[in-house]
């Protein structure tokens, strides 16, 4: 039904998720947010800080492709839409922030868009 994965990163503080995928056939229906679920609690016990991704926009799917992003490069991200169905929003609703954008990562105006997710608290 779907496939997720993460590389351990910053001496295990930080895993990136890849990759994430969820069969078309089944896409809506919870999985993606449970196997993200599940994914934080194997990186919590691991001892995790954080977990993030990069999620390209190379199809104009965001207000963040098809322009040039410099040089306010925040004053994009933090006006950023959704226009086709990009999944920054699927992370978005995880929990998940924007931590940073790299513009052109995928030619000219395509981006990758990173996004992070803190697995503990700062206070405990
Ligand atoms: C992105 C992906 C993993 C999401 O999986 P999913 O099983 O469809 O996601 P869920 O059903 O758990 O969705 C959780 C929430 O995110 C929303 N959501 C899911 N995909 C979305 C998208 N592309 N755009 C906007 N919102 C989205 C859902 O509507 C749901 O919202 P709700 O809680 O308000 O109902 C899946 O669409 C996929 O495999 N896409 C192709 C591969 C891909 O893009 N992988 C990510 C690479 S970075």
């Amino acid at each position: 039904m779907g496939w997720i994965g993460a590389v351990e990163q910053y001496e295990g503080n930080v895993w990136e998720i890849h990759p994430l995928i969820v069969r078309a056939d089944s896409r809506r229906q919870g999985i993606g947010r449970s196997l993200i679920r599940d994914l934080e609690n194997c990186v919590i016990k691991r001892g995790g800080l954080t977990l993030w991704v990069g999620t390209d926009d190379e199809n104009n799917q965001t207000t963040l492709s098809q322009v040039n992003l410099y040089p306010n490069v925040w004053e994009h991200v933090v006006k950023i839409r959704n226009l086709k169905n990009h999944p920054y929003e699927f992370y978005q609703k995880c929990g998940f922030v924007i931590v940073g954008v790299m513009p052109d990562a995928n030619g000219i105006g395509k981006p990758d868009i990173y996004m992070a997710k803190s697995l503990h608290s700062i206070d405990s």
